[in-house]
């Protein structure tokens, strides 16, 4: 039989369960506790807390981040940390992004896709012993030579293993993006290396909050909520999920099919696109007019909502207005993340 412990975190009385051949961290990230952490290998230190009861056995680790007088004084590094018995912890709970370091990291192109004419996905691939931490929702900014920087919003869930993803759409003209769609030269190419900084801005998901989700996403302001809706998945986090996502055409959709995915692989998942100029020969059968209308239509009482909505600021200032004067969104349940288009400067 499998042995497992409880864990209590002493500063929020939260508990958790831990098998025997899991690490604190592990376990913790499993029932949906974050706590920091750098390299996971037992060599930065980061993720250091305190036993405070109980007993743990280290894996192999680094002197510099834990010494032995620090083991003997009760610090435990959670990374490569295993419990032997019930354990009373002080740890360092993440709630909010301020308490996530921001860093500068290197990271190479793996793949740079074309899923429409004027949106590119770009994979980014870390350094090996590289972890990086972040919020999904989160945005990264690439550091340019001329000490310019482009912000671009993480598309795959933290817990997600493997490449980072970022959703850019082509604004001609643009520095940065015409640089990714081949306009310049030269342009960017696989294996290119890249300079980013982050993770960056407080548009992640209240995951203290039980209440149902209404995402409103414009164009390639679906990258972050991408990232959320994966955490939620990845995490069984059972709230209801109703995803508007407006685009100009029904071709602008895309990753329509992954949206249509989630809503058969997820319990309480509505997935409704919105096109906003539909042509005849698009025969697009399903809603028009504007993504943050259709919301509110659906939704004439948000009173016990939650909305995240990302995309050009004249969509979310409208949502924002509408949603709490017209139908009782609370205002400190609106998230929002926009960025402006035009300029090729900010977020997408
Ligand atoms: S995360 Fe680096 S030592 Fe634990």
């Amino acid at each position: 039989m499998r042995v497992s412990y409880q864990i209590t975190l002493k500063s929020s009385g939260k508990q958790f369960s831990i098998q025997e051949d899991e690490t604190i961290l592990e376990a913790a990230s499993r029932q949906n506790i974050n706590l920091p952490y750098g390299c996971k290998n037992g060599a930065c230190g980061s993720c250091i807390g305190k036993v405070i009861d109980g007993r743990v056995r280290h894996d192999q680790h680094s002197q510099a981040a834990l010494s032995s007088a620090d083991e003997v004084s009760g610090f435990a590094l959670f990374c490569c940390a295993h419990a032997e018995s019930d354990l009373l912890l002080e740890a360092r709970e993440i709630h909010r992004n301020s308490d996530i370091a921001i860093r500068k990291v290197p990271c190479r192109i793996n793949a740079i896709l074309r899923p429409t004419t004027d949106v590119a996905i770009l994979k980014l691939q870390l350094p090996a012993a590289e972890r990086f931490q972040f919020l999904a929702g989160q945005y990264i900014e690439f550091l340019l030579k001329d000490g310019q920087r482009r912000a671009y919003s993480l598309a795959t869930a933290p817990s997600q293993e493997g490449a980072l993803e970022l959703h850019i759409k082509h604004l001609p003209g643009g520095l940065f993006t015409d640089f990714v769609f081949g306009k310049t030269s030269p342009s960017l190419k696989e294996k290119d290396i890249l300079r980013f900084e982050g993770p960056m801005g407080s548009f992640f998901l209240r995951d203290e909050s039980k209440k149902p989700i209404i995402f409103v996403a414009a164009g390639t302001g679906f990258a972050p909520i991408k990232a959320i809706i994966e955490e939620i998945h990845l995490k069984n986090i059972g709230r209801p999920i109703s995803l508007y996502w407006g685009v100009r055409r029904p071709n602008d959709l895309y990753l329509n099919s992954l949206c249509q995915d989630w809503a058969k692989a997820i319990k309480d998942f509505q997935y409704i696109p919105v096109i906003s100029d539909a042509l005849p020969e698009d025969a697009w059968t399903g809603r028009i007019g504007l993504v943050h209308k259709a919301a509110l239509q659906d939704h004439p009482d948000m009173g016990n909502h939650q909305v995240y909505a990302c995309g050009a600021p004249v969509m979310i200032n409208a949502a924002h207005k509408e949603f709490t004067n017209l139908c009782h969104l609370p205002e400190d349940e609106f998230f929002a993340d926009s960025f402006v288009n035009a300029s090729d400067l900010a977020v997408n």
